[in-house]
């Protein structure tokens, strides 16, 4: 469906006409091409209309059939299908085949990719010397950024992005590595000796043995916590175009191979904003200590001192559907691990906030983060390795977004322009005269 628009320009009379194309669900919007707006200018020399858009708040960079979120209502899709239906009736796995290839997998497609991405969960051992090179207590985010970044190293063929079979391997071997690399950056923090993949188990249960193995010679997942993790994967899986899915396509754009375009959106994921939030929440509930302390708080938070960490959304302004799935897995896990105070002190905090004008008026609820970190904790993962567990769900994303750029027609290289405020061109100044 194509429609057009018109601009007048009341600077010159003249009239544009845009095209405006639609996405293919109700909610998704229409858009002019920003190009077409280079043709509303006062002169020849005029440069034309650009689009000003600080933190790409209205802005759609790119055609995408992977996932849809509808802010308003809550709602988010994968390749169609609902998020609550893939988290109670899916694995990771089949999340990511999904993701990755658009239709959910067969028997004998699951089999084979099972097997693609199990074969390929060892690391080079010269990764361990690598790893061996970091301070005693160094983040393991900061590894995993810098060990996923070395992995290009080890498969230079993985530079020619314009093969798809060379693309399809290095998409498994990201897949299966990253917990291996996850796991193994924990161990080195803690000086534990590393845990090597298992790979009679599940994807989920694989990282848990890998986390916590010690003495044993075969470790078994307990299979509520192997279950919570695996959910908690595909509830990471895809967001359509964060932070940190918006650096993947913006370094892979410049033909970077996907090792190195992977380690930039961890490093966008990193940050307290985005994936590092979990880490933040539960630093904030220690902070509260009791259920006591909450409208404190929540009354230095409205002063602006602080933010409420897991709280907020870009896209969602009703709430997020991957935190309801969360709060009620929360139970479930406490069921198994025995009940923590900070949950009470979350729940609190929620209906506090729920119902204060400050959040009400800005339509702020809990996003994915504020109990996914309750639930990590009680599950015995460290602190530091929260958005280690964003990174790893997100992986599939990630790399779901860096196919469907390299096949799309449109791949530009990501070049945004700018609105330029500085002096206009002026004369040279010697040192003496400088002020
Ligand atoms: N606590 C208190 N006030 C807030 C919060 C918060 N968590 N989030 C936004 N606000 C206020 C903000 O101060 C502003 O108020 P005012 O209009 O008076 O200036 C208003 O709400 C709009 O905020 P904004 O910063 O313009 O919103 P944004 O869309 O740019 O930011 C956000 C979205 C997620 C970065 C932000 O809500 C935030 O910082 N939240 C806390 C961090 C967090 O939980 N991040 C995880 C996001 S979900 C996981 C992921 O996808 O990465």
């Amino acid at each position: 469906m194509a429609d057009r628009l018109s601009i007048n320009d009341n600077r010159t009379g003249n009239k544009h006409e845009l095209t405006l194309s639609y996405g293919t669900h109700v909610n998704a919007g229409s858009a002019i091409s920003a190009k077409d707006l280079r043709e509303i200018k006062t002169s020849d020399q005029d440069f034309g209309v650009l689009v000003h858009d600080p933190g790409f708040m209205n802005t759609s960079a790119c055609k995408s059939s992977i996932t849809f979120i509808d802010g308003e209502a809550g709602i988010l899709l994968y390749r169609g299908y609902p998020i609550e239906e893939l988290a109670s009736k899916s694995t990771y796995l089949e999340v990511a085949y999904l993701l990755l290839h658009g239709e959910l997998p067969n028997e004998s497609q699951l089999d084979i990719w099972t097997t693609d991405i199990t074969n390929h969960t060892f690391l080079n051992e010269k990764i361990k010397k690598f790893l061996d090179g970091f301070r005693y207590d160094a983040h393991p985010m900061g590894i995993l950024v810098s060990a996923l970044a070395s992995l290009s190293t080890f498969y230079p063929k993985s530079r020619n992005v314009q093969d798809e079979e060379i693309r399809a391997r290095s998409i498994r071997r990201l897949i299966a590595k990253i917990p291996t690399l996850a796991a193994f950056a924990y161990r080195y923090s803690v000086g534990l000796p590393y845990a090597y993949p298992d790979n009679d188990l599940s994807y989920s249960g694989n990282f848990l043995n890998m986390m916590f193995r010690a003495t044993e010679t075969k470790y078994n997942p307990d299979p509520v916590l192997e279950k919570t993790l695996d959910v908690l994967l595909i509830l990471h899986a895809d967001h359509e175009q964060n932070c940190s899915t918006s650096a993947m396509r913006a370094v892979g754009s410049s033909d970077a191979d996907p090792y190195v375009s992977v380690s930039a959106a961890t490093a966008g994921l990193y940050g307290p904003l985005h994936g590092g939030a979990n880490e933040r929440v539960l630093e904030m509930l220690s902070e509260i200590g009791t259920v006591k302390n909450i409208g404190a708080y929540i009354e230095k938070v409205k002063q602006g001192e602080f933010r409420l960490m897991g709280f907020g959304h870009r896209v969602y302004k009703n709430f997020d559907p991957r935190a309801k799935i969360l709060k009620n897995l929360a139970e479930q896990v406490f069921e198994v691990t025995g009940r923590n105070e900070l949950l009470d002190i979350a729940v609190e905090l929620e209906n506090v906030a729920l119902n204060d004008d400050y959040f009400v008026k800005r339509k702020l609820y809990p996003n994915v983060d504020f109990y996914s970190g309750i639930i990590y904790q009680a599950m015995g993962i460290p602190v530091e390795m929260f958005p280690v567990l964003f990174a790893i769900g997100r992986t599939s994303g990630w790399l779901s977004h860096w196919e469907e750029m390299r096949r799309d027609p449109e791949l530009r290289i990501a070049r945004p322009r700018q609105m330029y405020t500085g002096y206009p061109k002026r004369d040279y100044l010697k040192i003496d005269a400088r002020q």
